[in-house]
């Protein structure tokens, strides 16, 4: 029943897709999503409020004249938003969809939980669907004794490779790039191949990608890091749940935008949080604290207020 609600919805994103003129990501061309959130913590990054600031200083080093050409054609909207001063850039993102302070919270989340486990003994740090994530570029000294593996579609990862060089002038020794399409290979293999160990500790990151591929491929990530990591190996991400992807607010707003560019949502958790459907794949949950709770933490302004909404975000770890 379950399985077939979700194809369902799979199907009704590929009717939407037609009816508005939708169409697949042009093949060699970067995932728009990777970019166009790349663009936003660049933004968030000038905030003037140190606590509400977007640490991922490096964002605006990846927005070199590729992405912006890229951006220009593809999402006019946020490239001229980029040349805004920042109360209008974010006026004018929100006026349009509601992730803008979901993306910080992400970013200081997860940062946060990557020291931890870095302390904690990690050896390898496995970023799933990286798009222009720059934590193995800003968390150097962190990762000095590390093996980062930037796993991502190909296009994505040639294009940001370039973008690598362009600031860095040389790819890290310590960053492996494994292409994957998560939805017809298999991860293990394709990890284990690029000389990930199975038998080191590591923190995976899966940050604004579970939502984007069929659930074969969520549950199948699920059960490699519970089956096939060292123990002490934790997993962070975040999520959308079902009935939100279902939702009039989700299917009439940002759902449109993201079939338009041939990116829609296609996965959401069933139920009301993530916590069941982890643990059914193997794994201990550590965290999955509702959106307000996330909200109290890391959107909280140097004035007390409380800016934004937070989405919702699941840190686990192999038994
Ligand atoms: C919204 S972006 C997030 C990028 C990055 N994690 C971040 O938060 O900045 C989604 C990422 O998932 C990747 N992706 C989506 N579907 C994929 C698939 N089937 N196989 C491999 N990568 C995929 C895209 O290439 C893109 O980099």
């Amino acid at each position: 029943m379950e399985q077939t609600m979700r194809r369902s919805l799979r199907e009704v994103a590929g009717v939407l897709a037609l009816a508005i003129g939708g169409r697949a990501v042009e093949p060699g061309t970067p995932s728009l999503t990777a970019l166009t959130v790349a663009a936003q913590r660049a933004i968030g990054a000038r905030c003037a409020d140190p606590l509400l600031r977007n640490p991922d200083f490096l964002a605006e080093k990846f927005l070199g004249p590729d992405v912006r050409a890229v951006l220009a054609k593809r999402s006019p909207r946020i490239s001229r938003e980029l040349d805004m001063d920042y109360d209008d850039a974010v006026r004018s993102i929100l006026a349009r969809d509601n992730v803008f302070y979901a993306l910080l919270v992400r970013t200081k989340y997860i940062d946060t939980e990557l020291k931890k486990s870095l302390d904690d003994g990690a050896e390898q740090v496995v970023i799933l669907g990286a798009g222009l994530d720059s934590r193995a570029y800003r968390f150097t000294r962190e990762l000095r004794r590390a093996t980062v593996f930037e796993v991502d579609f190909p296009p994505t990862q040639e294009f940001k490779k370039n973008c690598v060089r362009g600031f860095l002038g040389e790819l890290p020794a310590n960053v492996a790039f494994v292409p994957i399409d998560f939805s017809k290979q298999d991860l293990a293999t394709v990890l284990a191949g690029a000389g990930c160990r199975e038998d080191r500790k590591t923190f995976f990151i899966w940050e604004g990608v579970s939502m984007y591929i069929p659930q074969d491929a969520v549950d199948a990530t699920l059960r490699f890091v519970a089956t096939r990591s060292a123990p002490g190996s934790r997993i962070i991400f975040d999520y959308m749940l079902e009935s939100s992807l279902k939702s009039p607010r989700v299917a009439n707003g940002i759902q449109k935008s993201l079939i338009a560019i041939g990116e829609p949502w296609i996965f959401g958790f069933p139920g009301r949080r993530a916590t069941e459907y982890v643990l059914d794949h193997g794994l201990q949950v550590i965290g999955d604290p509702a959106p307000d709770e996330l909200a109290a933490k890391y959107l909280r302004a140097s004035d007390g207020h409380i800016s934004g909404r937070a989405g919702r975000m699941c840190l686990a770890s192999r038994p």
